[in-house]
């Protein structure tokens, strides 16, 4: 038997080796974000006196992707699947249990004080809610000069004004909002101070993290177009993290699709939604409505059946096998699949899937059926934490 408290390891060397990228797609010379082989696994730990660990949530597995400068990378996927602590992972705030970040060729990891803060600066973050990330009792001034100081780009307010005058314009609010506070501001006004708050310290990288699940589908869209021109005034690179399928191909240069901690898919935005290659995508996929009426009834819904499995227990082999319509007898169970560029003509270097069967799906070869439902190991987190459980179905998810 395994010893529990031991260095997390994963439940089946074999099946469950690091997603290694087989052949890659692009020649990296113009990489802002190298992350390679990135594991985050948090100890479950139980116990009055002595914290005990008795397992491990793999939320992020091994997973291989690259940010091109410039570019939007878009990272979608049910909840608890790992998305956001991939992307705190990136910005070294959760440093990985294993893998490398490297961030402008430099590997975060080997940063520490003055030096890490300074690599801080090129990297921010825009969050979900802004109004629990951005502090109640601190003008707007305030907010967006702190960033400024901190990092030395600016000694005092006076000074920072015309820098601030301008974030603010850029973001489409007026000098006035400036002497406001977060409460003032509607929900899309205030996410637009958020950005203003990321962007006051001229980084390289946004890491949004869900930037308009919070808001009226109303209000999404002039984020997301403030987004989109915001990049191209100031030459941002973006990871947008969202579990909304439409706002992810609305934004994104190339998607990632990620499930139980791993990357299943990978491709150029509209390559992933012309041909998805994977099971798992081709699920998602399928729920999304056409806005063609003939290919709206012509389109084929392929429901996912079974729970999400816990991130606690992964299972074997494929991580999706427990409820993969075309799951196969050999290697599906007992292999984890590779990241890699399936041999099909058409489909270019960039698009890479992590499916032993690819191919064969993709020339009917192998058909789907029906899937059983399996149930979801919760032992070690029956009176713990119940948030540490996946959604009961694809569509309570997304
Ligand atoms: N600090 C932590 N300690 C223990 N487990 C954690 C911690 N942070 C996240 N997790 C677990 O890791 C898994 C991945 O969480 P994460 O927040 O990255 O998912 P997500 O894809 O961003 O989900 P959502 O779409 O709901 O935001 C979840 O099972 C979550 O409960
Ligand atoms: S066919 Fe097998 S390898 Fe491919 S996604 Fe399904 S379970 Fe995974
Ligand atoms: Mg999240």
């Amino acid at each position: 038997m395994t010893d529990p408290t031991s260095e997390p390891t994963q439940p089946d060397e074999k099946a469950t080796a690091p997603a290694e990228t087989e052949r890659t797609a692009y020649d990296g010379s113009d990489v802002l974000v190298d992350a390679k082989g990135v594991k985050v696994h948090f100890p479950i730990k139980r116990g009055v006196i002595f914290d005990k660990t008795i397992g491990h949530v793999y939320a992020v597995d091994g997973v291989d992707l690259q940010i091109r400068r410039g570019e939007t990378y878009g990272l979608v996927g049910e909840s608890g699947c790992g998305k956001s602590t991939l992307g705190r992972a990136i910005l070294n705030l959760e440093p990985p249990t294993d893998g490398s970040v490297v961030f402008d060729g430099v590997d975060i990891a080997t940063l520490k004080g003055e030096e890490l803060r300074k690599k801080r600066q090129d990297i921010q973050m825009v969050f979900q809610d802004p109004l629990s990330s951005l502090d109640p009792r601190q003008s707007v001034e305030s907010l967006l000069f702190e960033g400024m100081k901190a990092h030395g780009i600016a000694k005092n307010a006076k000074e920072a004004r015309p820098r601030l005058v301008e974030l603010l314009n850029a973001v489409g609010l007026p000098e006035a909002a400036l002497a406001k506070y977060p409460h003032e501001f509607s929900g899309g006004q205030r996410q637009r101070i958020g950005i203003a708050r990321a962007l006051s310290v001229n980084p390289k990288l946004i890491v949004a993290d869900e930037p308009v699940s919070a808001l009226d589908v109303s209000v999404q869209a002039q984020v997301i177009n403030l987004l989109e021109d915001l990049q191209d005034e100031f030459g941002l690179t973006y990871l947008v993290v969202a579990h909304d399928l439409a706002v992810v191909r609305h934004i994104s240069d190339r998607i990632g699709v990620m499930y139980l901690g791993a990357l299943a898919e990978e491709a150029e935005a509209d390559d992933l939604y012309a041909a998805p290659l994977h099971p798992y995508t081709r699920a998602l996929m399928s729920a999304v409505p056409v806005p063609d009426p003939v290919i709206e009834d012509r389109r084929e819904q392929i429901l996912l059946t079974g729970d999400l499995p816990s991130p606690s227990h992964p299972p074997t082999g494929c991580r999706f096998h427990t409820r993969c319509p075309w799951r196969q007898e050999t290697k599906c169970d007992t292999e984890r699949p590779v990241l890699r560029v399936p041999e099909i003509p058409g489909v270019g270097q960039s698009h890479r899937v992590a499916c032993h069967w690819t191919e064969q799906i993709e020339a009917g070869e192998i058909t789907p059926h029906e899937v059983a439902p399996q149930a979801t190991d919760l032992s070690d987190l029956l009176d713990g934490d119940a948030s540490l459980m996946g959604p009961a179905s694809i569509s309570e998810a997304l």
